[in-house]
C-alpha cells in the first residue's frame, strides 16, 4: 500500500456545487477502488484563490493510476507532493474521501499549512519535503 499528501491551487475557485460533484465522482470511484483519504479545501478572500491539500492512500497500482488522473485534471495546477512512501496500516480507514472546507483558523492548527495563501509558501515549496505531513492530516481523522 501507498500514500500520497500534495498541495495544489484550483485553476478557478471551486463553487459549492463543484466541490459536491467532486466529492460524490471521487468517493464512489475511490469506494470501488480500495482509495481512502482527506481532502481540504481553502479559499482565499484576500487573493479570490482556492486551494487543495490532499492525502490519498491505497493498492500500488490503483493509486498510481489515480494519481496520473489527479496530475492531469485541468481544474487545478502547481501540484506539489508534500510525502509519499509505503504503509501497511491505512491512515484514514473509513473514509473513502474525507473532506473539509478550511478556513485559516482551521490551519493555523497545522504548522507549516499556515500560510497556504502566501507567495513564500509556494516559492519555498520543494517536492517531499514535508514528511510531517501525513500525521498533521491524520489529526483530522
Ligand atoms: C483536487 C482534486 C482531487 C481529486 N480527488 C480524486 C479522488 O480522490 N478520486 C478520484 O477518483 N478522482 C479524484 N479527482 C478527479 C480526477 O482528477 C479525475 O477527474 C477523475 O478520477 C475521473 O477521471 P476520468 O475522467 O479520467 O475517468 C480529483 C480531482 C481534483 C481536482
Amino acid at each position: 500500500m501507498k500514500y500520497i499528501v500534495y498541495v495544489s491551487q484550483a485553476k478557478a475557485p471551486f463553487s459549492k456545487l463543484a466541490l459536491k460533484e467532486l466529492l460524490e465522482k471521487s468517493r464512489a470511484r475511490n469506494s470501488n477502488e480500495g482509495i481512502t483519504g482527506l481532502l481540504l479545501y481553502r479559499y482565499s478572500d484576500d487573493f479570490d484563490k482556492g486551494y487543495f491539500i490532499q492525502a490519498i492512500e491505497g493498492p500500488d497500482d490503483v493509486l498510481n493510476a489515480l494519481w496520473d488522473r489527479i496530475s492531469e485534471d485541468r481544474r487545478h495546477h502547481t501540484i506539489v507532493t508534500l510525502a509519499e512512501g509505503k504503509q501497511t496500516d491505512r491512515m484514514f480507514p473509513n473514509w473513502s474521501m474525507g473532506f473539509r472546507n478550511v478556513e485559516a483558523k482551521d490551519l493555523e492548527a497545522l504548522p507549516g499549512f499556515a500560510e497556504i495563501e502566501t507567495e513564500s509558501f509556494w516559492e519555498n515549496l520543494k517536492a517531499n519535503e514535508m514528511p510531517e505531513a501525513v500525521e498533521l492530516l491524520r489529526g483530522f481523522y
